[in-house]
């Protein structure tokens, strides 16, 4: 399990992303090179210079914060607009970075407010992307390949054998994007079995795999999964993991459950949406209606499964309600 759940003090991967896209993009709006971008007080230094950036982005949590924690380094307002039913703990997570939340709507309907209201000279750092908009979620991709990277490094450490299955949790693809460049690059010697997660309530990647095409899907995408609660996948993801991911499926909201419960067993503190690579892997072997597809998957004893534990206990109060402990017992 790669372990996610401390990431500069936060508690998810999420950062890898607007730590590389933030300090890329304003490098090339700047026309310097990226070096002069690499240091937080260079940074605030050149945006002295042009006065105030204003960053904006939706979320259903973990992205804001990455993007608010970014603001706060580079002393940039930011603005973070989350979907109804964002949890308290959530938001003020976010706000305790100094962002300003807004709240309302979709996990979609947040993107389309967060773009319509960006100033002519804001940063609009979203983590998908759509027609029009796809040079910033390419370099949040990029940025996510540092934790594959690590991964690579340590188990070449360990002389440890490569993975024979990587199982992935899916909210718009953009993780699982780097995670298909990683392990479907050339000249890997045997690449491993790639599985991708969704919740059964915000299946938006299994509905287009389905459909041939990027579909949105409809209802309200609210699964204890928050992270990946979204209903549609990113359009510069989708052809790529359509093309080379060999299993899409989908988990209730109770296998989240099971799964960061065995994680917390194990002394890993997972959130809801850090669980459900678990939950993915645990369907597969325990749901009565999947075990097949394990078989066909070649998943058995021998199997080396590689898991991202994406997010800590960003609901403190869930994840006790859930585990039946609180996170600072664990480990
Ligand atoms: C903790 C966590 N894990 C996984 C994901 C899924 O990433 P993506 O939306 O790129 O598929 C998210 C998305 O917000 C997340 O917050």
């Amino acid at each position: 399990v790669k372990d996610e759940s401390n990431r500069f003090g936060l508690p998810a991967f999420k950062i890898l992303g607007p730590s590389w896209a933030i300090p890329k993009i304003l490098s090339q709006r700047f026309g310097l090179p990226l070096r002069e971008f690499a240091r937080f007080d260079t940074i605030r230094r050149r945006l002295a210079e042009v006065g105030k950036i204003t960053l904006a982005c939706a979320t259903d949590g973990n992205h804001g914060r990455a993007v608010a924690f970014m603001g706060r380094m580079l002393g940039l307002p930011t603005r973070v607009y989350v979907p109804d039913g964002t949890s308290t703990a959530r938001i003020q997570a976010v706000e305790s970075e100094g962002a300003t939340v807004v709240v309302g709507g979709t996990y979609e309907e947040a993107i389309e407010r967060a773009a319509a209201e960006l100033e002519d000279n804001g940063l609009l750092i979203q983590d998908n992307a759509w027609e029009g908009y796809e040079e910033i979620p390419r370099l949040i991709v990029e940025g996510y390949s540092t934790m594959l990277w690590e991964i690579e490094d340590h188990f070449r450490s360990l002389r440890a054998p490569d993975p024979t299955h990587v199982v992935v949790q899916v909210g718009v693809g953009s993780l699982a994007d780097a995670v298909v460049r990683h392990y479907r690059r050339r000249g890997l010697g045997q690449p491993p079995v790639i599985i991708c997660v969704e919740p059964v309530k915000a299946a938006c990647l299994l509905t287009s795999v389905r459909a041939g095409e990027v579909v949105k899907i409809g209802g309200w995408q609210n699964s204890i999964m928050a992270g990946l609660n979204c209903a549609i996948p990113s359009a510069i993801s989708f052809p790529l993991l359509r093309r080379y991911v060999d299993c899409f499926m989908s988990v209730e909201d109770d296998r989240a459950r099971e799964a960061m419960c065995e994680l917390a067993a194990e002394g890993i503190v997972a959130g809801e949406t850090g669980a459900a690579g678990l939950a993915g892997l645990l369907e597969l072997v325990r749901g009565r209606h999947n075990l097949a597809s394990a078989g066909w998957l070649g998943l058995d004893h021998t199997s080396r499964v590689l898991l991202f534990n994406t997010e800590g206990a960003t609901d403190p109060a869930s994840f006790t309600h859930i585990v039946g402990r609180s996170p600072d017992t664990i480990r």
